[in-house]
């Protein structure tokens, strides 16, 4: 990495007010290592959406006033952003509350009336719950079998058995393009190879990979991609779902209200059927979506690469430094990987060490982290998981490090 650049990751934490202030009197400023589970907002995505709130709220579409325009073209300009950034078309885009809003519309509004009677859906081993449980109830509800692709003991999918496990047989591929406990990314372009010789539509999770590694949906094959905004340092309650030119016309949709109509009488209504409002009926979140491009093109400025590269390097030093406490075990050891680290120490509860790195304000996240079968497929009830962001550092580091020493000698061990 440069020296601008390094400079630039030196200095990235002043972008972030919730980590350069004390939170309280008594907790002072965190080393936030919870980003996994969500990311902080940066200056710039916070300013956008006070500024949207300042001067250009309104509802969109309907109106023909100033602000009405003004907000419309925000959230339109948005899904453009959207759409460059993970190599898509702006009508192939979306919005929607999240990955998990994302993931039920494609299992509700498009697998539930398109799969084969009596077929199979995959899944794998990792999957966060979110990506788990629309696929069970689906299957439940028309009767389909939902198979699980094995997961290897170094946290990597089980490649050669996924693909035995292809056939005319398999209707849908959901799969996670990264894990949340893992941090494994999985090879998806091959996957998604593979399932086309057999025309299986794929849908893939990227809430965990879209601030980790490089989405390029055409150059995935995917036919559906699903992420949120406040993984990528955007806000809560939003995200957006990639849907494949062509595809839309087959969703049915999964809610129904204004803006999506074509015509309405007392007794019907008849839909726009090729057309993003399809599947985005009522007042939308239009802060949000605004925060998202925010937080895109925040990402974009400093650059991808060096975003990637940056995690990297601090992945490698957090594994040295953890390989220094014997005590450690890392779960998720795939060569490649993004920076989750999920780990046990000793025998002390996930709860016991989170709660105790939180007394030298070390947020981290421990438990099932909602992905259950995989952990307990492990022998275990609980993991403790450290996750990196653009701002960390190997001070974050070295606090993590420290703060488990020293409950390692709160136990005695
Ligand atoms: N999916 C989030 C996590 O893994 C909440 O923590």
């Amino acid at each position: 990495m440069s020296e601008v650049v390094s400079q630039k990751f030196a200095n990235i934490i002043s972008d972030f007010p919730i980590l350069t202030k004390d939170i309280s009197e008594c907790r002072g400023r965190i080393i936030y290592l919870d980003n996994a589970a969500t990311t902080q907002s940066s200056k710039a995505v916070i300013d956008a959406v006070d500024s949207y709130y300042k001067s250009s709220h309104s509802n969109i579409h309907s109106g023909l006033h100033y602000l009405s325009e003004m907000a419309t073209v925000s959230y339109e300009n948005a899904r453009k952003t959207v759409a460059d950034f993970i190599g898509a078309k702006k009508n192939e885009i979306i919005f929607s509350a999240g990955t998990t809003a994302a993931i039920n519309t494609v299992a509700f509004g498009f697998a539930k009336h398109n799969i084969k009677p009596n077929s199979t859906i995959l899944v794998s081993g990792m999957e966060h719950h979110a990506n788990l449980i629309p696929w069970q109830v689906l299957a439940q509800e028309l009767n389909l079998s939902l198979k699980i692709i094995p997961v290897k003991e170094d946290g990597t999918l089980d490649i050669e058995q996924y693909e035995e496990m292809l056939s005319e047989q398999v209707s849908f591929l959901a799969i996670t393009h990264v894990s949340n406990v893992l941090g494994t990314i999985n090879p998806i372009k091959e996957m998604v190879r593979a399932a086309k010789k057999y025309d299986i539509p794929v849908l893939v999770d990227g809430a965990q990979a879209i601030s980790h590694t490089e989405v390029n949906v055409a150059d995935l094959g995917c036919d559906f991609y699903a992420f949120s905004a406040h993984k990528i340092y955007g806000p809560t309650g939003t995200g957006a779902l990639y849907i494949k030119d062509g595809l839309l016309p087959k969703f049915r949709p999964v809610i129904y209200g204004g803006g999506m109509i074509e015509t309405v009488s007392y007794s019907e209504a008849s839909f726009l059927v090729d057309d993003v409002a399809r599947l985005e009926p009522g007042t939308p979140n239009i802060s949000g979506v605004i925060g998202m491009a925010a937080a895109l093109n925040y990402f974009s400025e400093i650059g991808k690469e060096h975003i990637f590269a940056h995690e990297q390097e601090l992945l490698q030093y957090a594994e040295q430094e953890l390989a220094k406490i014997p005590e450690v075990k890392i779960y998720g050891n795939a060569q490649h990987k993004v920076g989750v680290i999920s780990f046990t120490l000793a025998d002390i509860h996930a709860h016991d060490i989170t709660s105790l790195l939180d007394e030298d304000k070390v947020a981290v996240r421990g438990g099932h982290h909602c992905a259950m079968p995989l952990v307990k497929s492990f022998g275990l009830s609980s993991l403790t998981r450290a996750s990196l962001g653009i701002y960390n550092n190997e001070q974050d580091i070295d606090a993590l490090c420290n703060s488990l020493q020293r409950i390692l000698r709160i136990f005695k061990i």
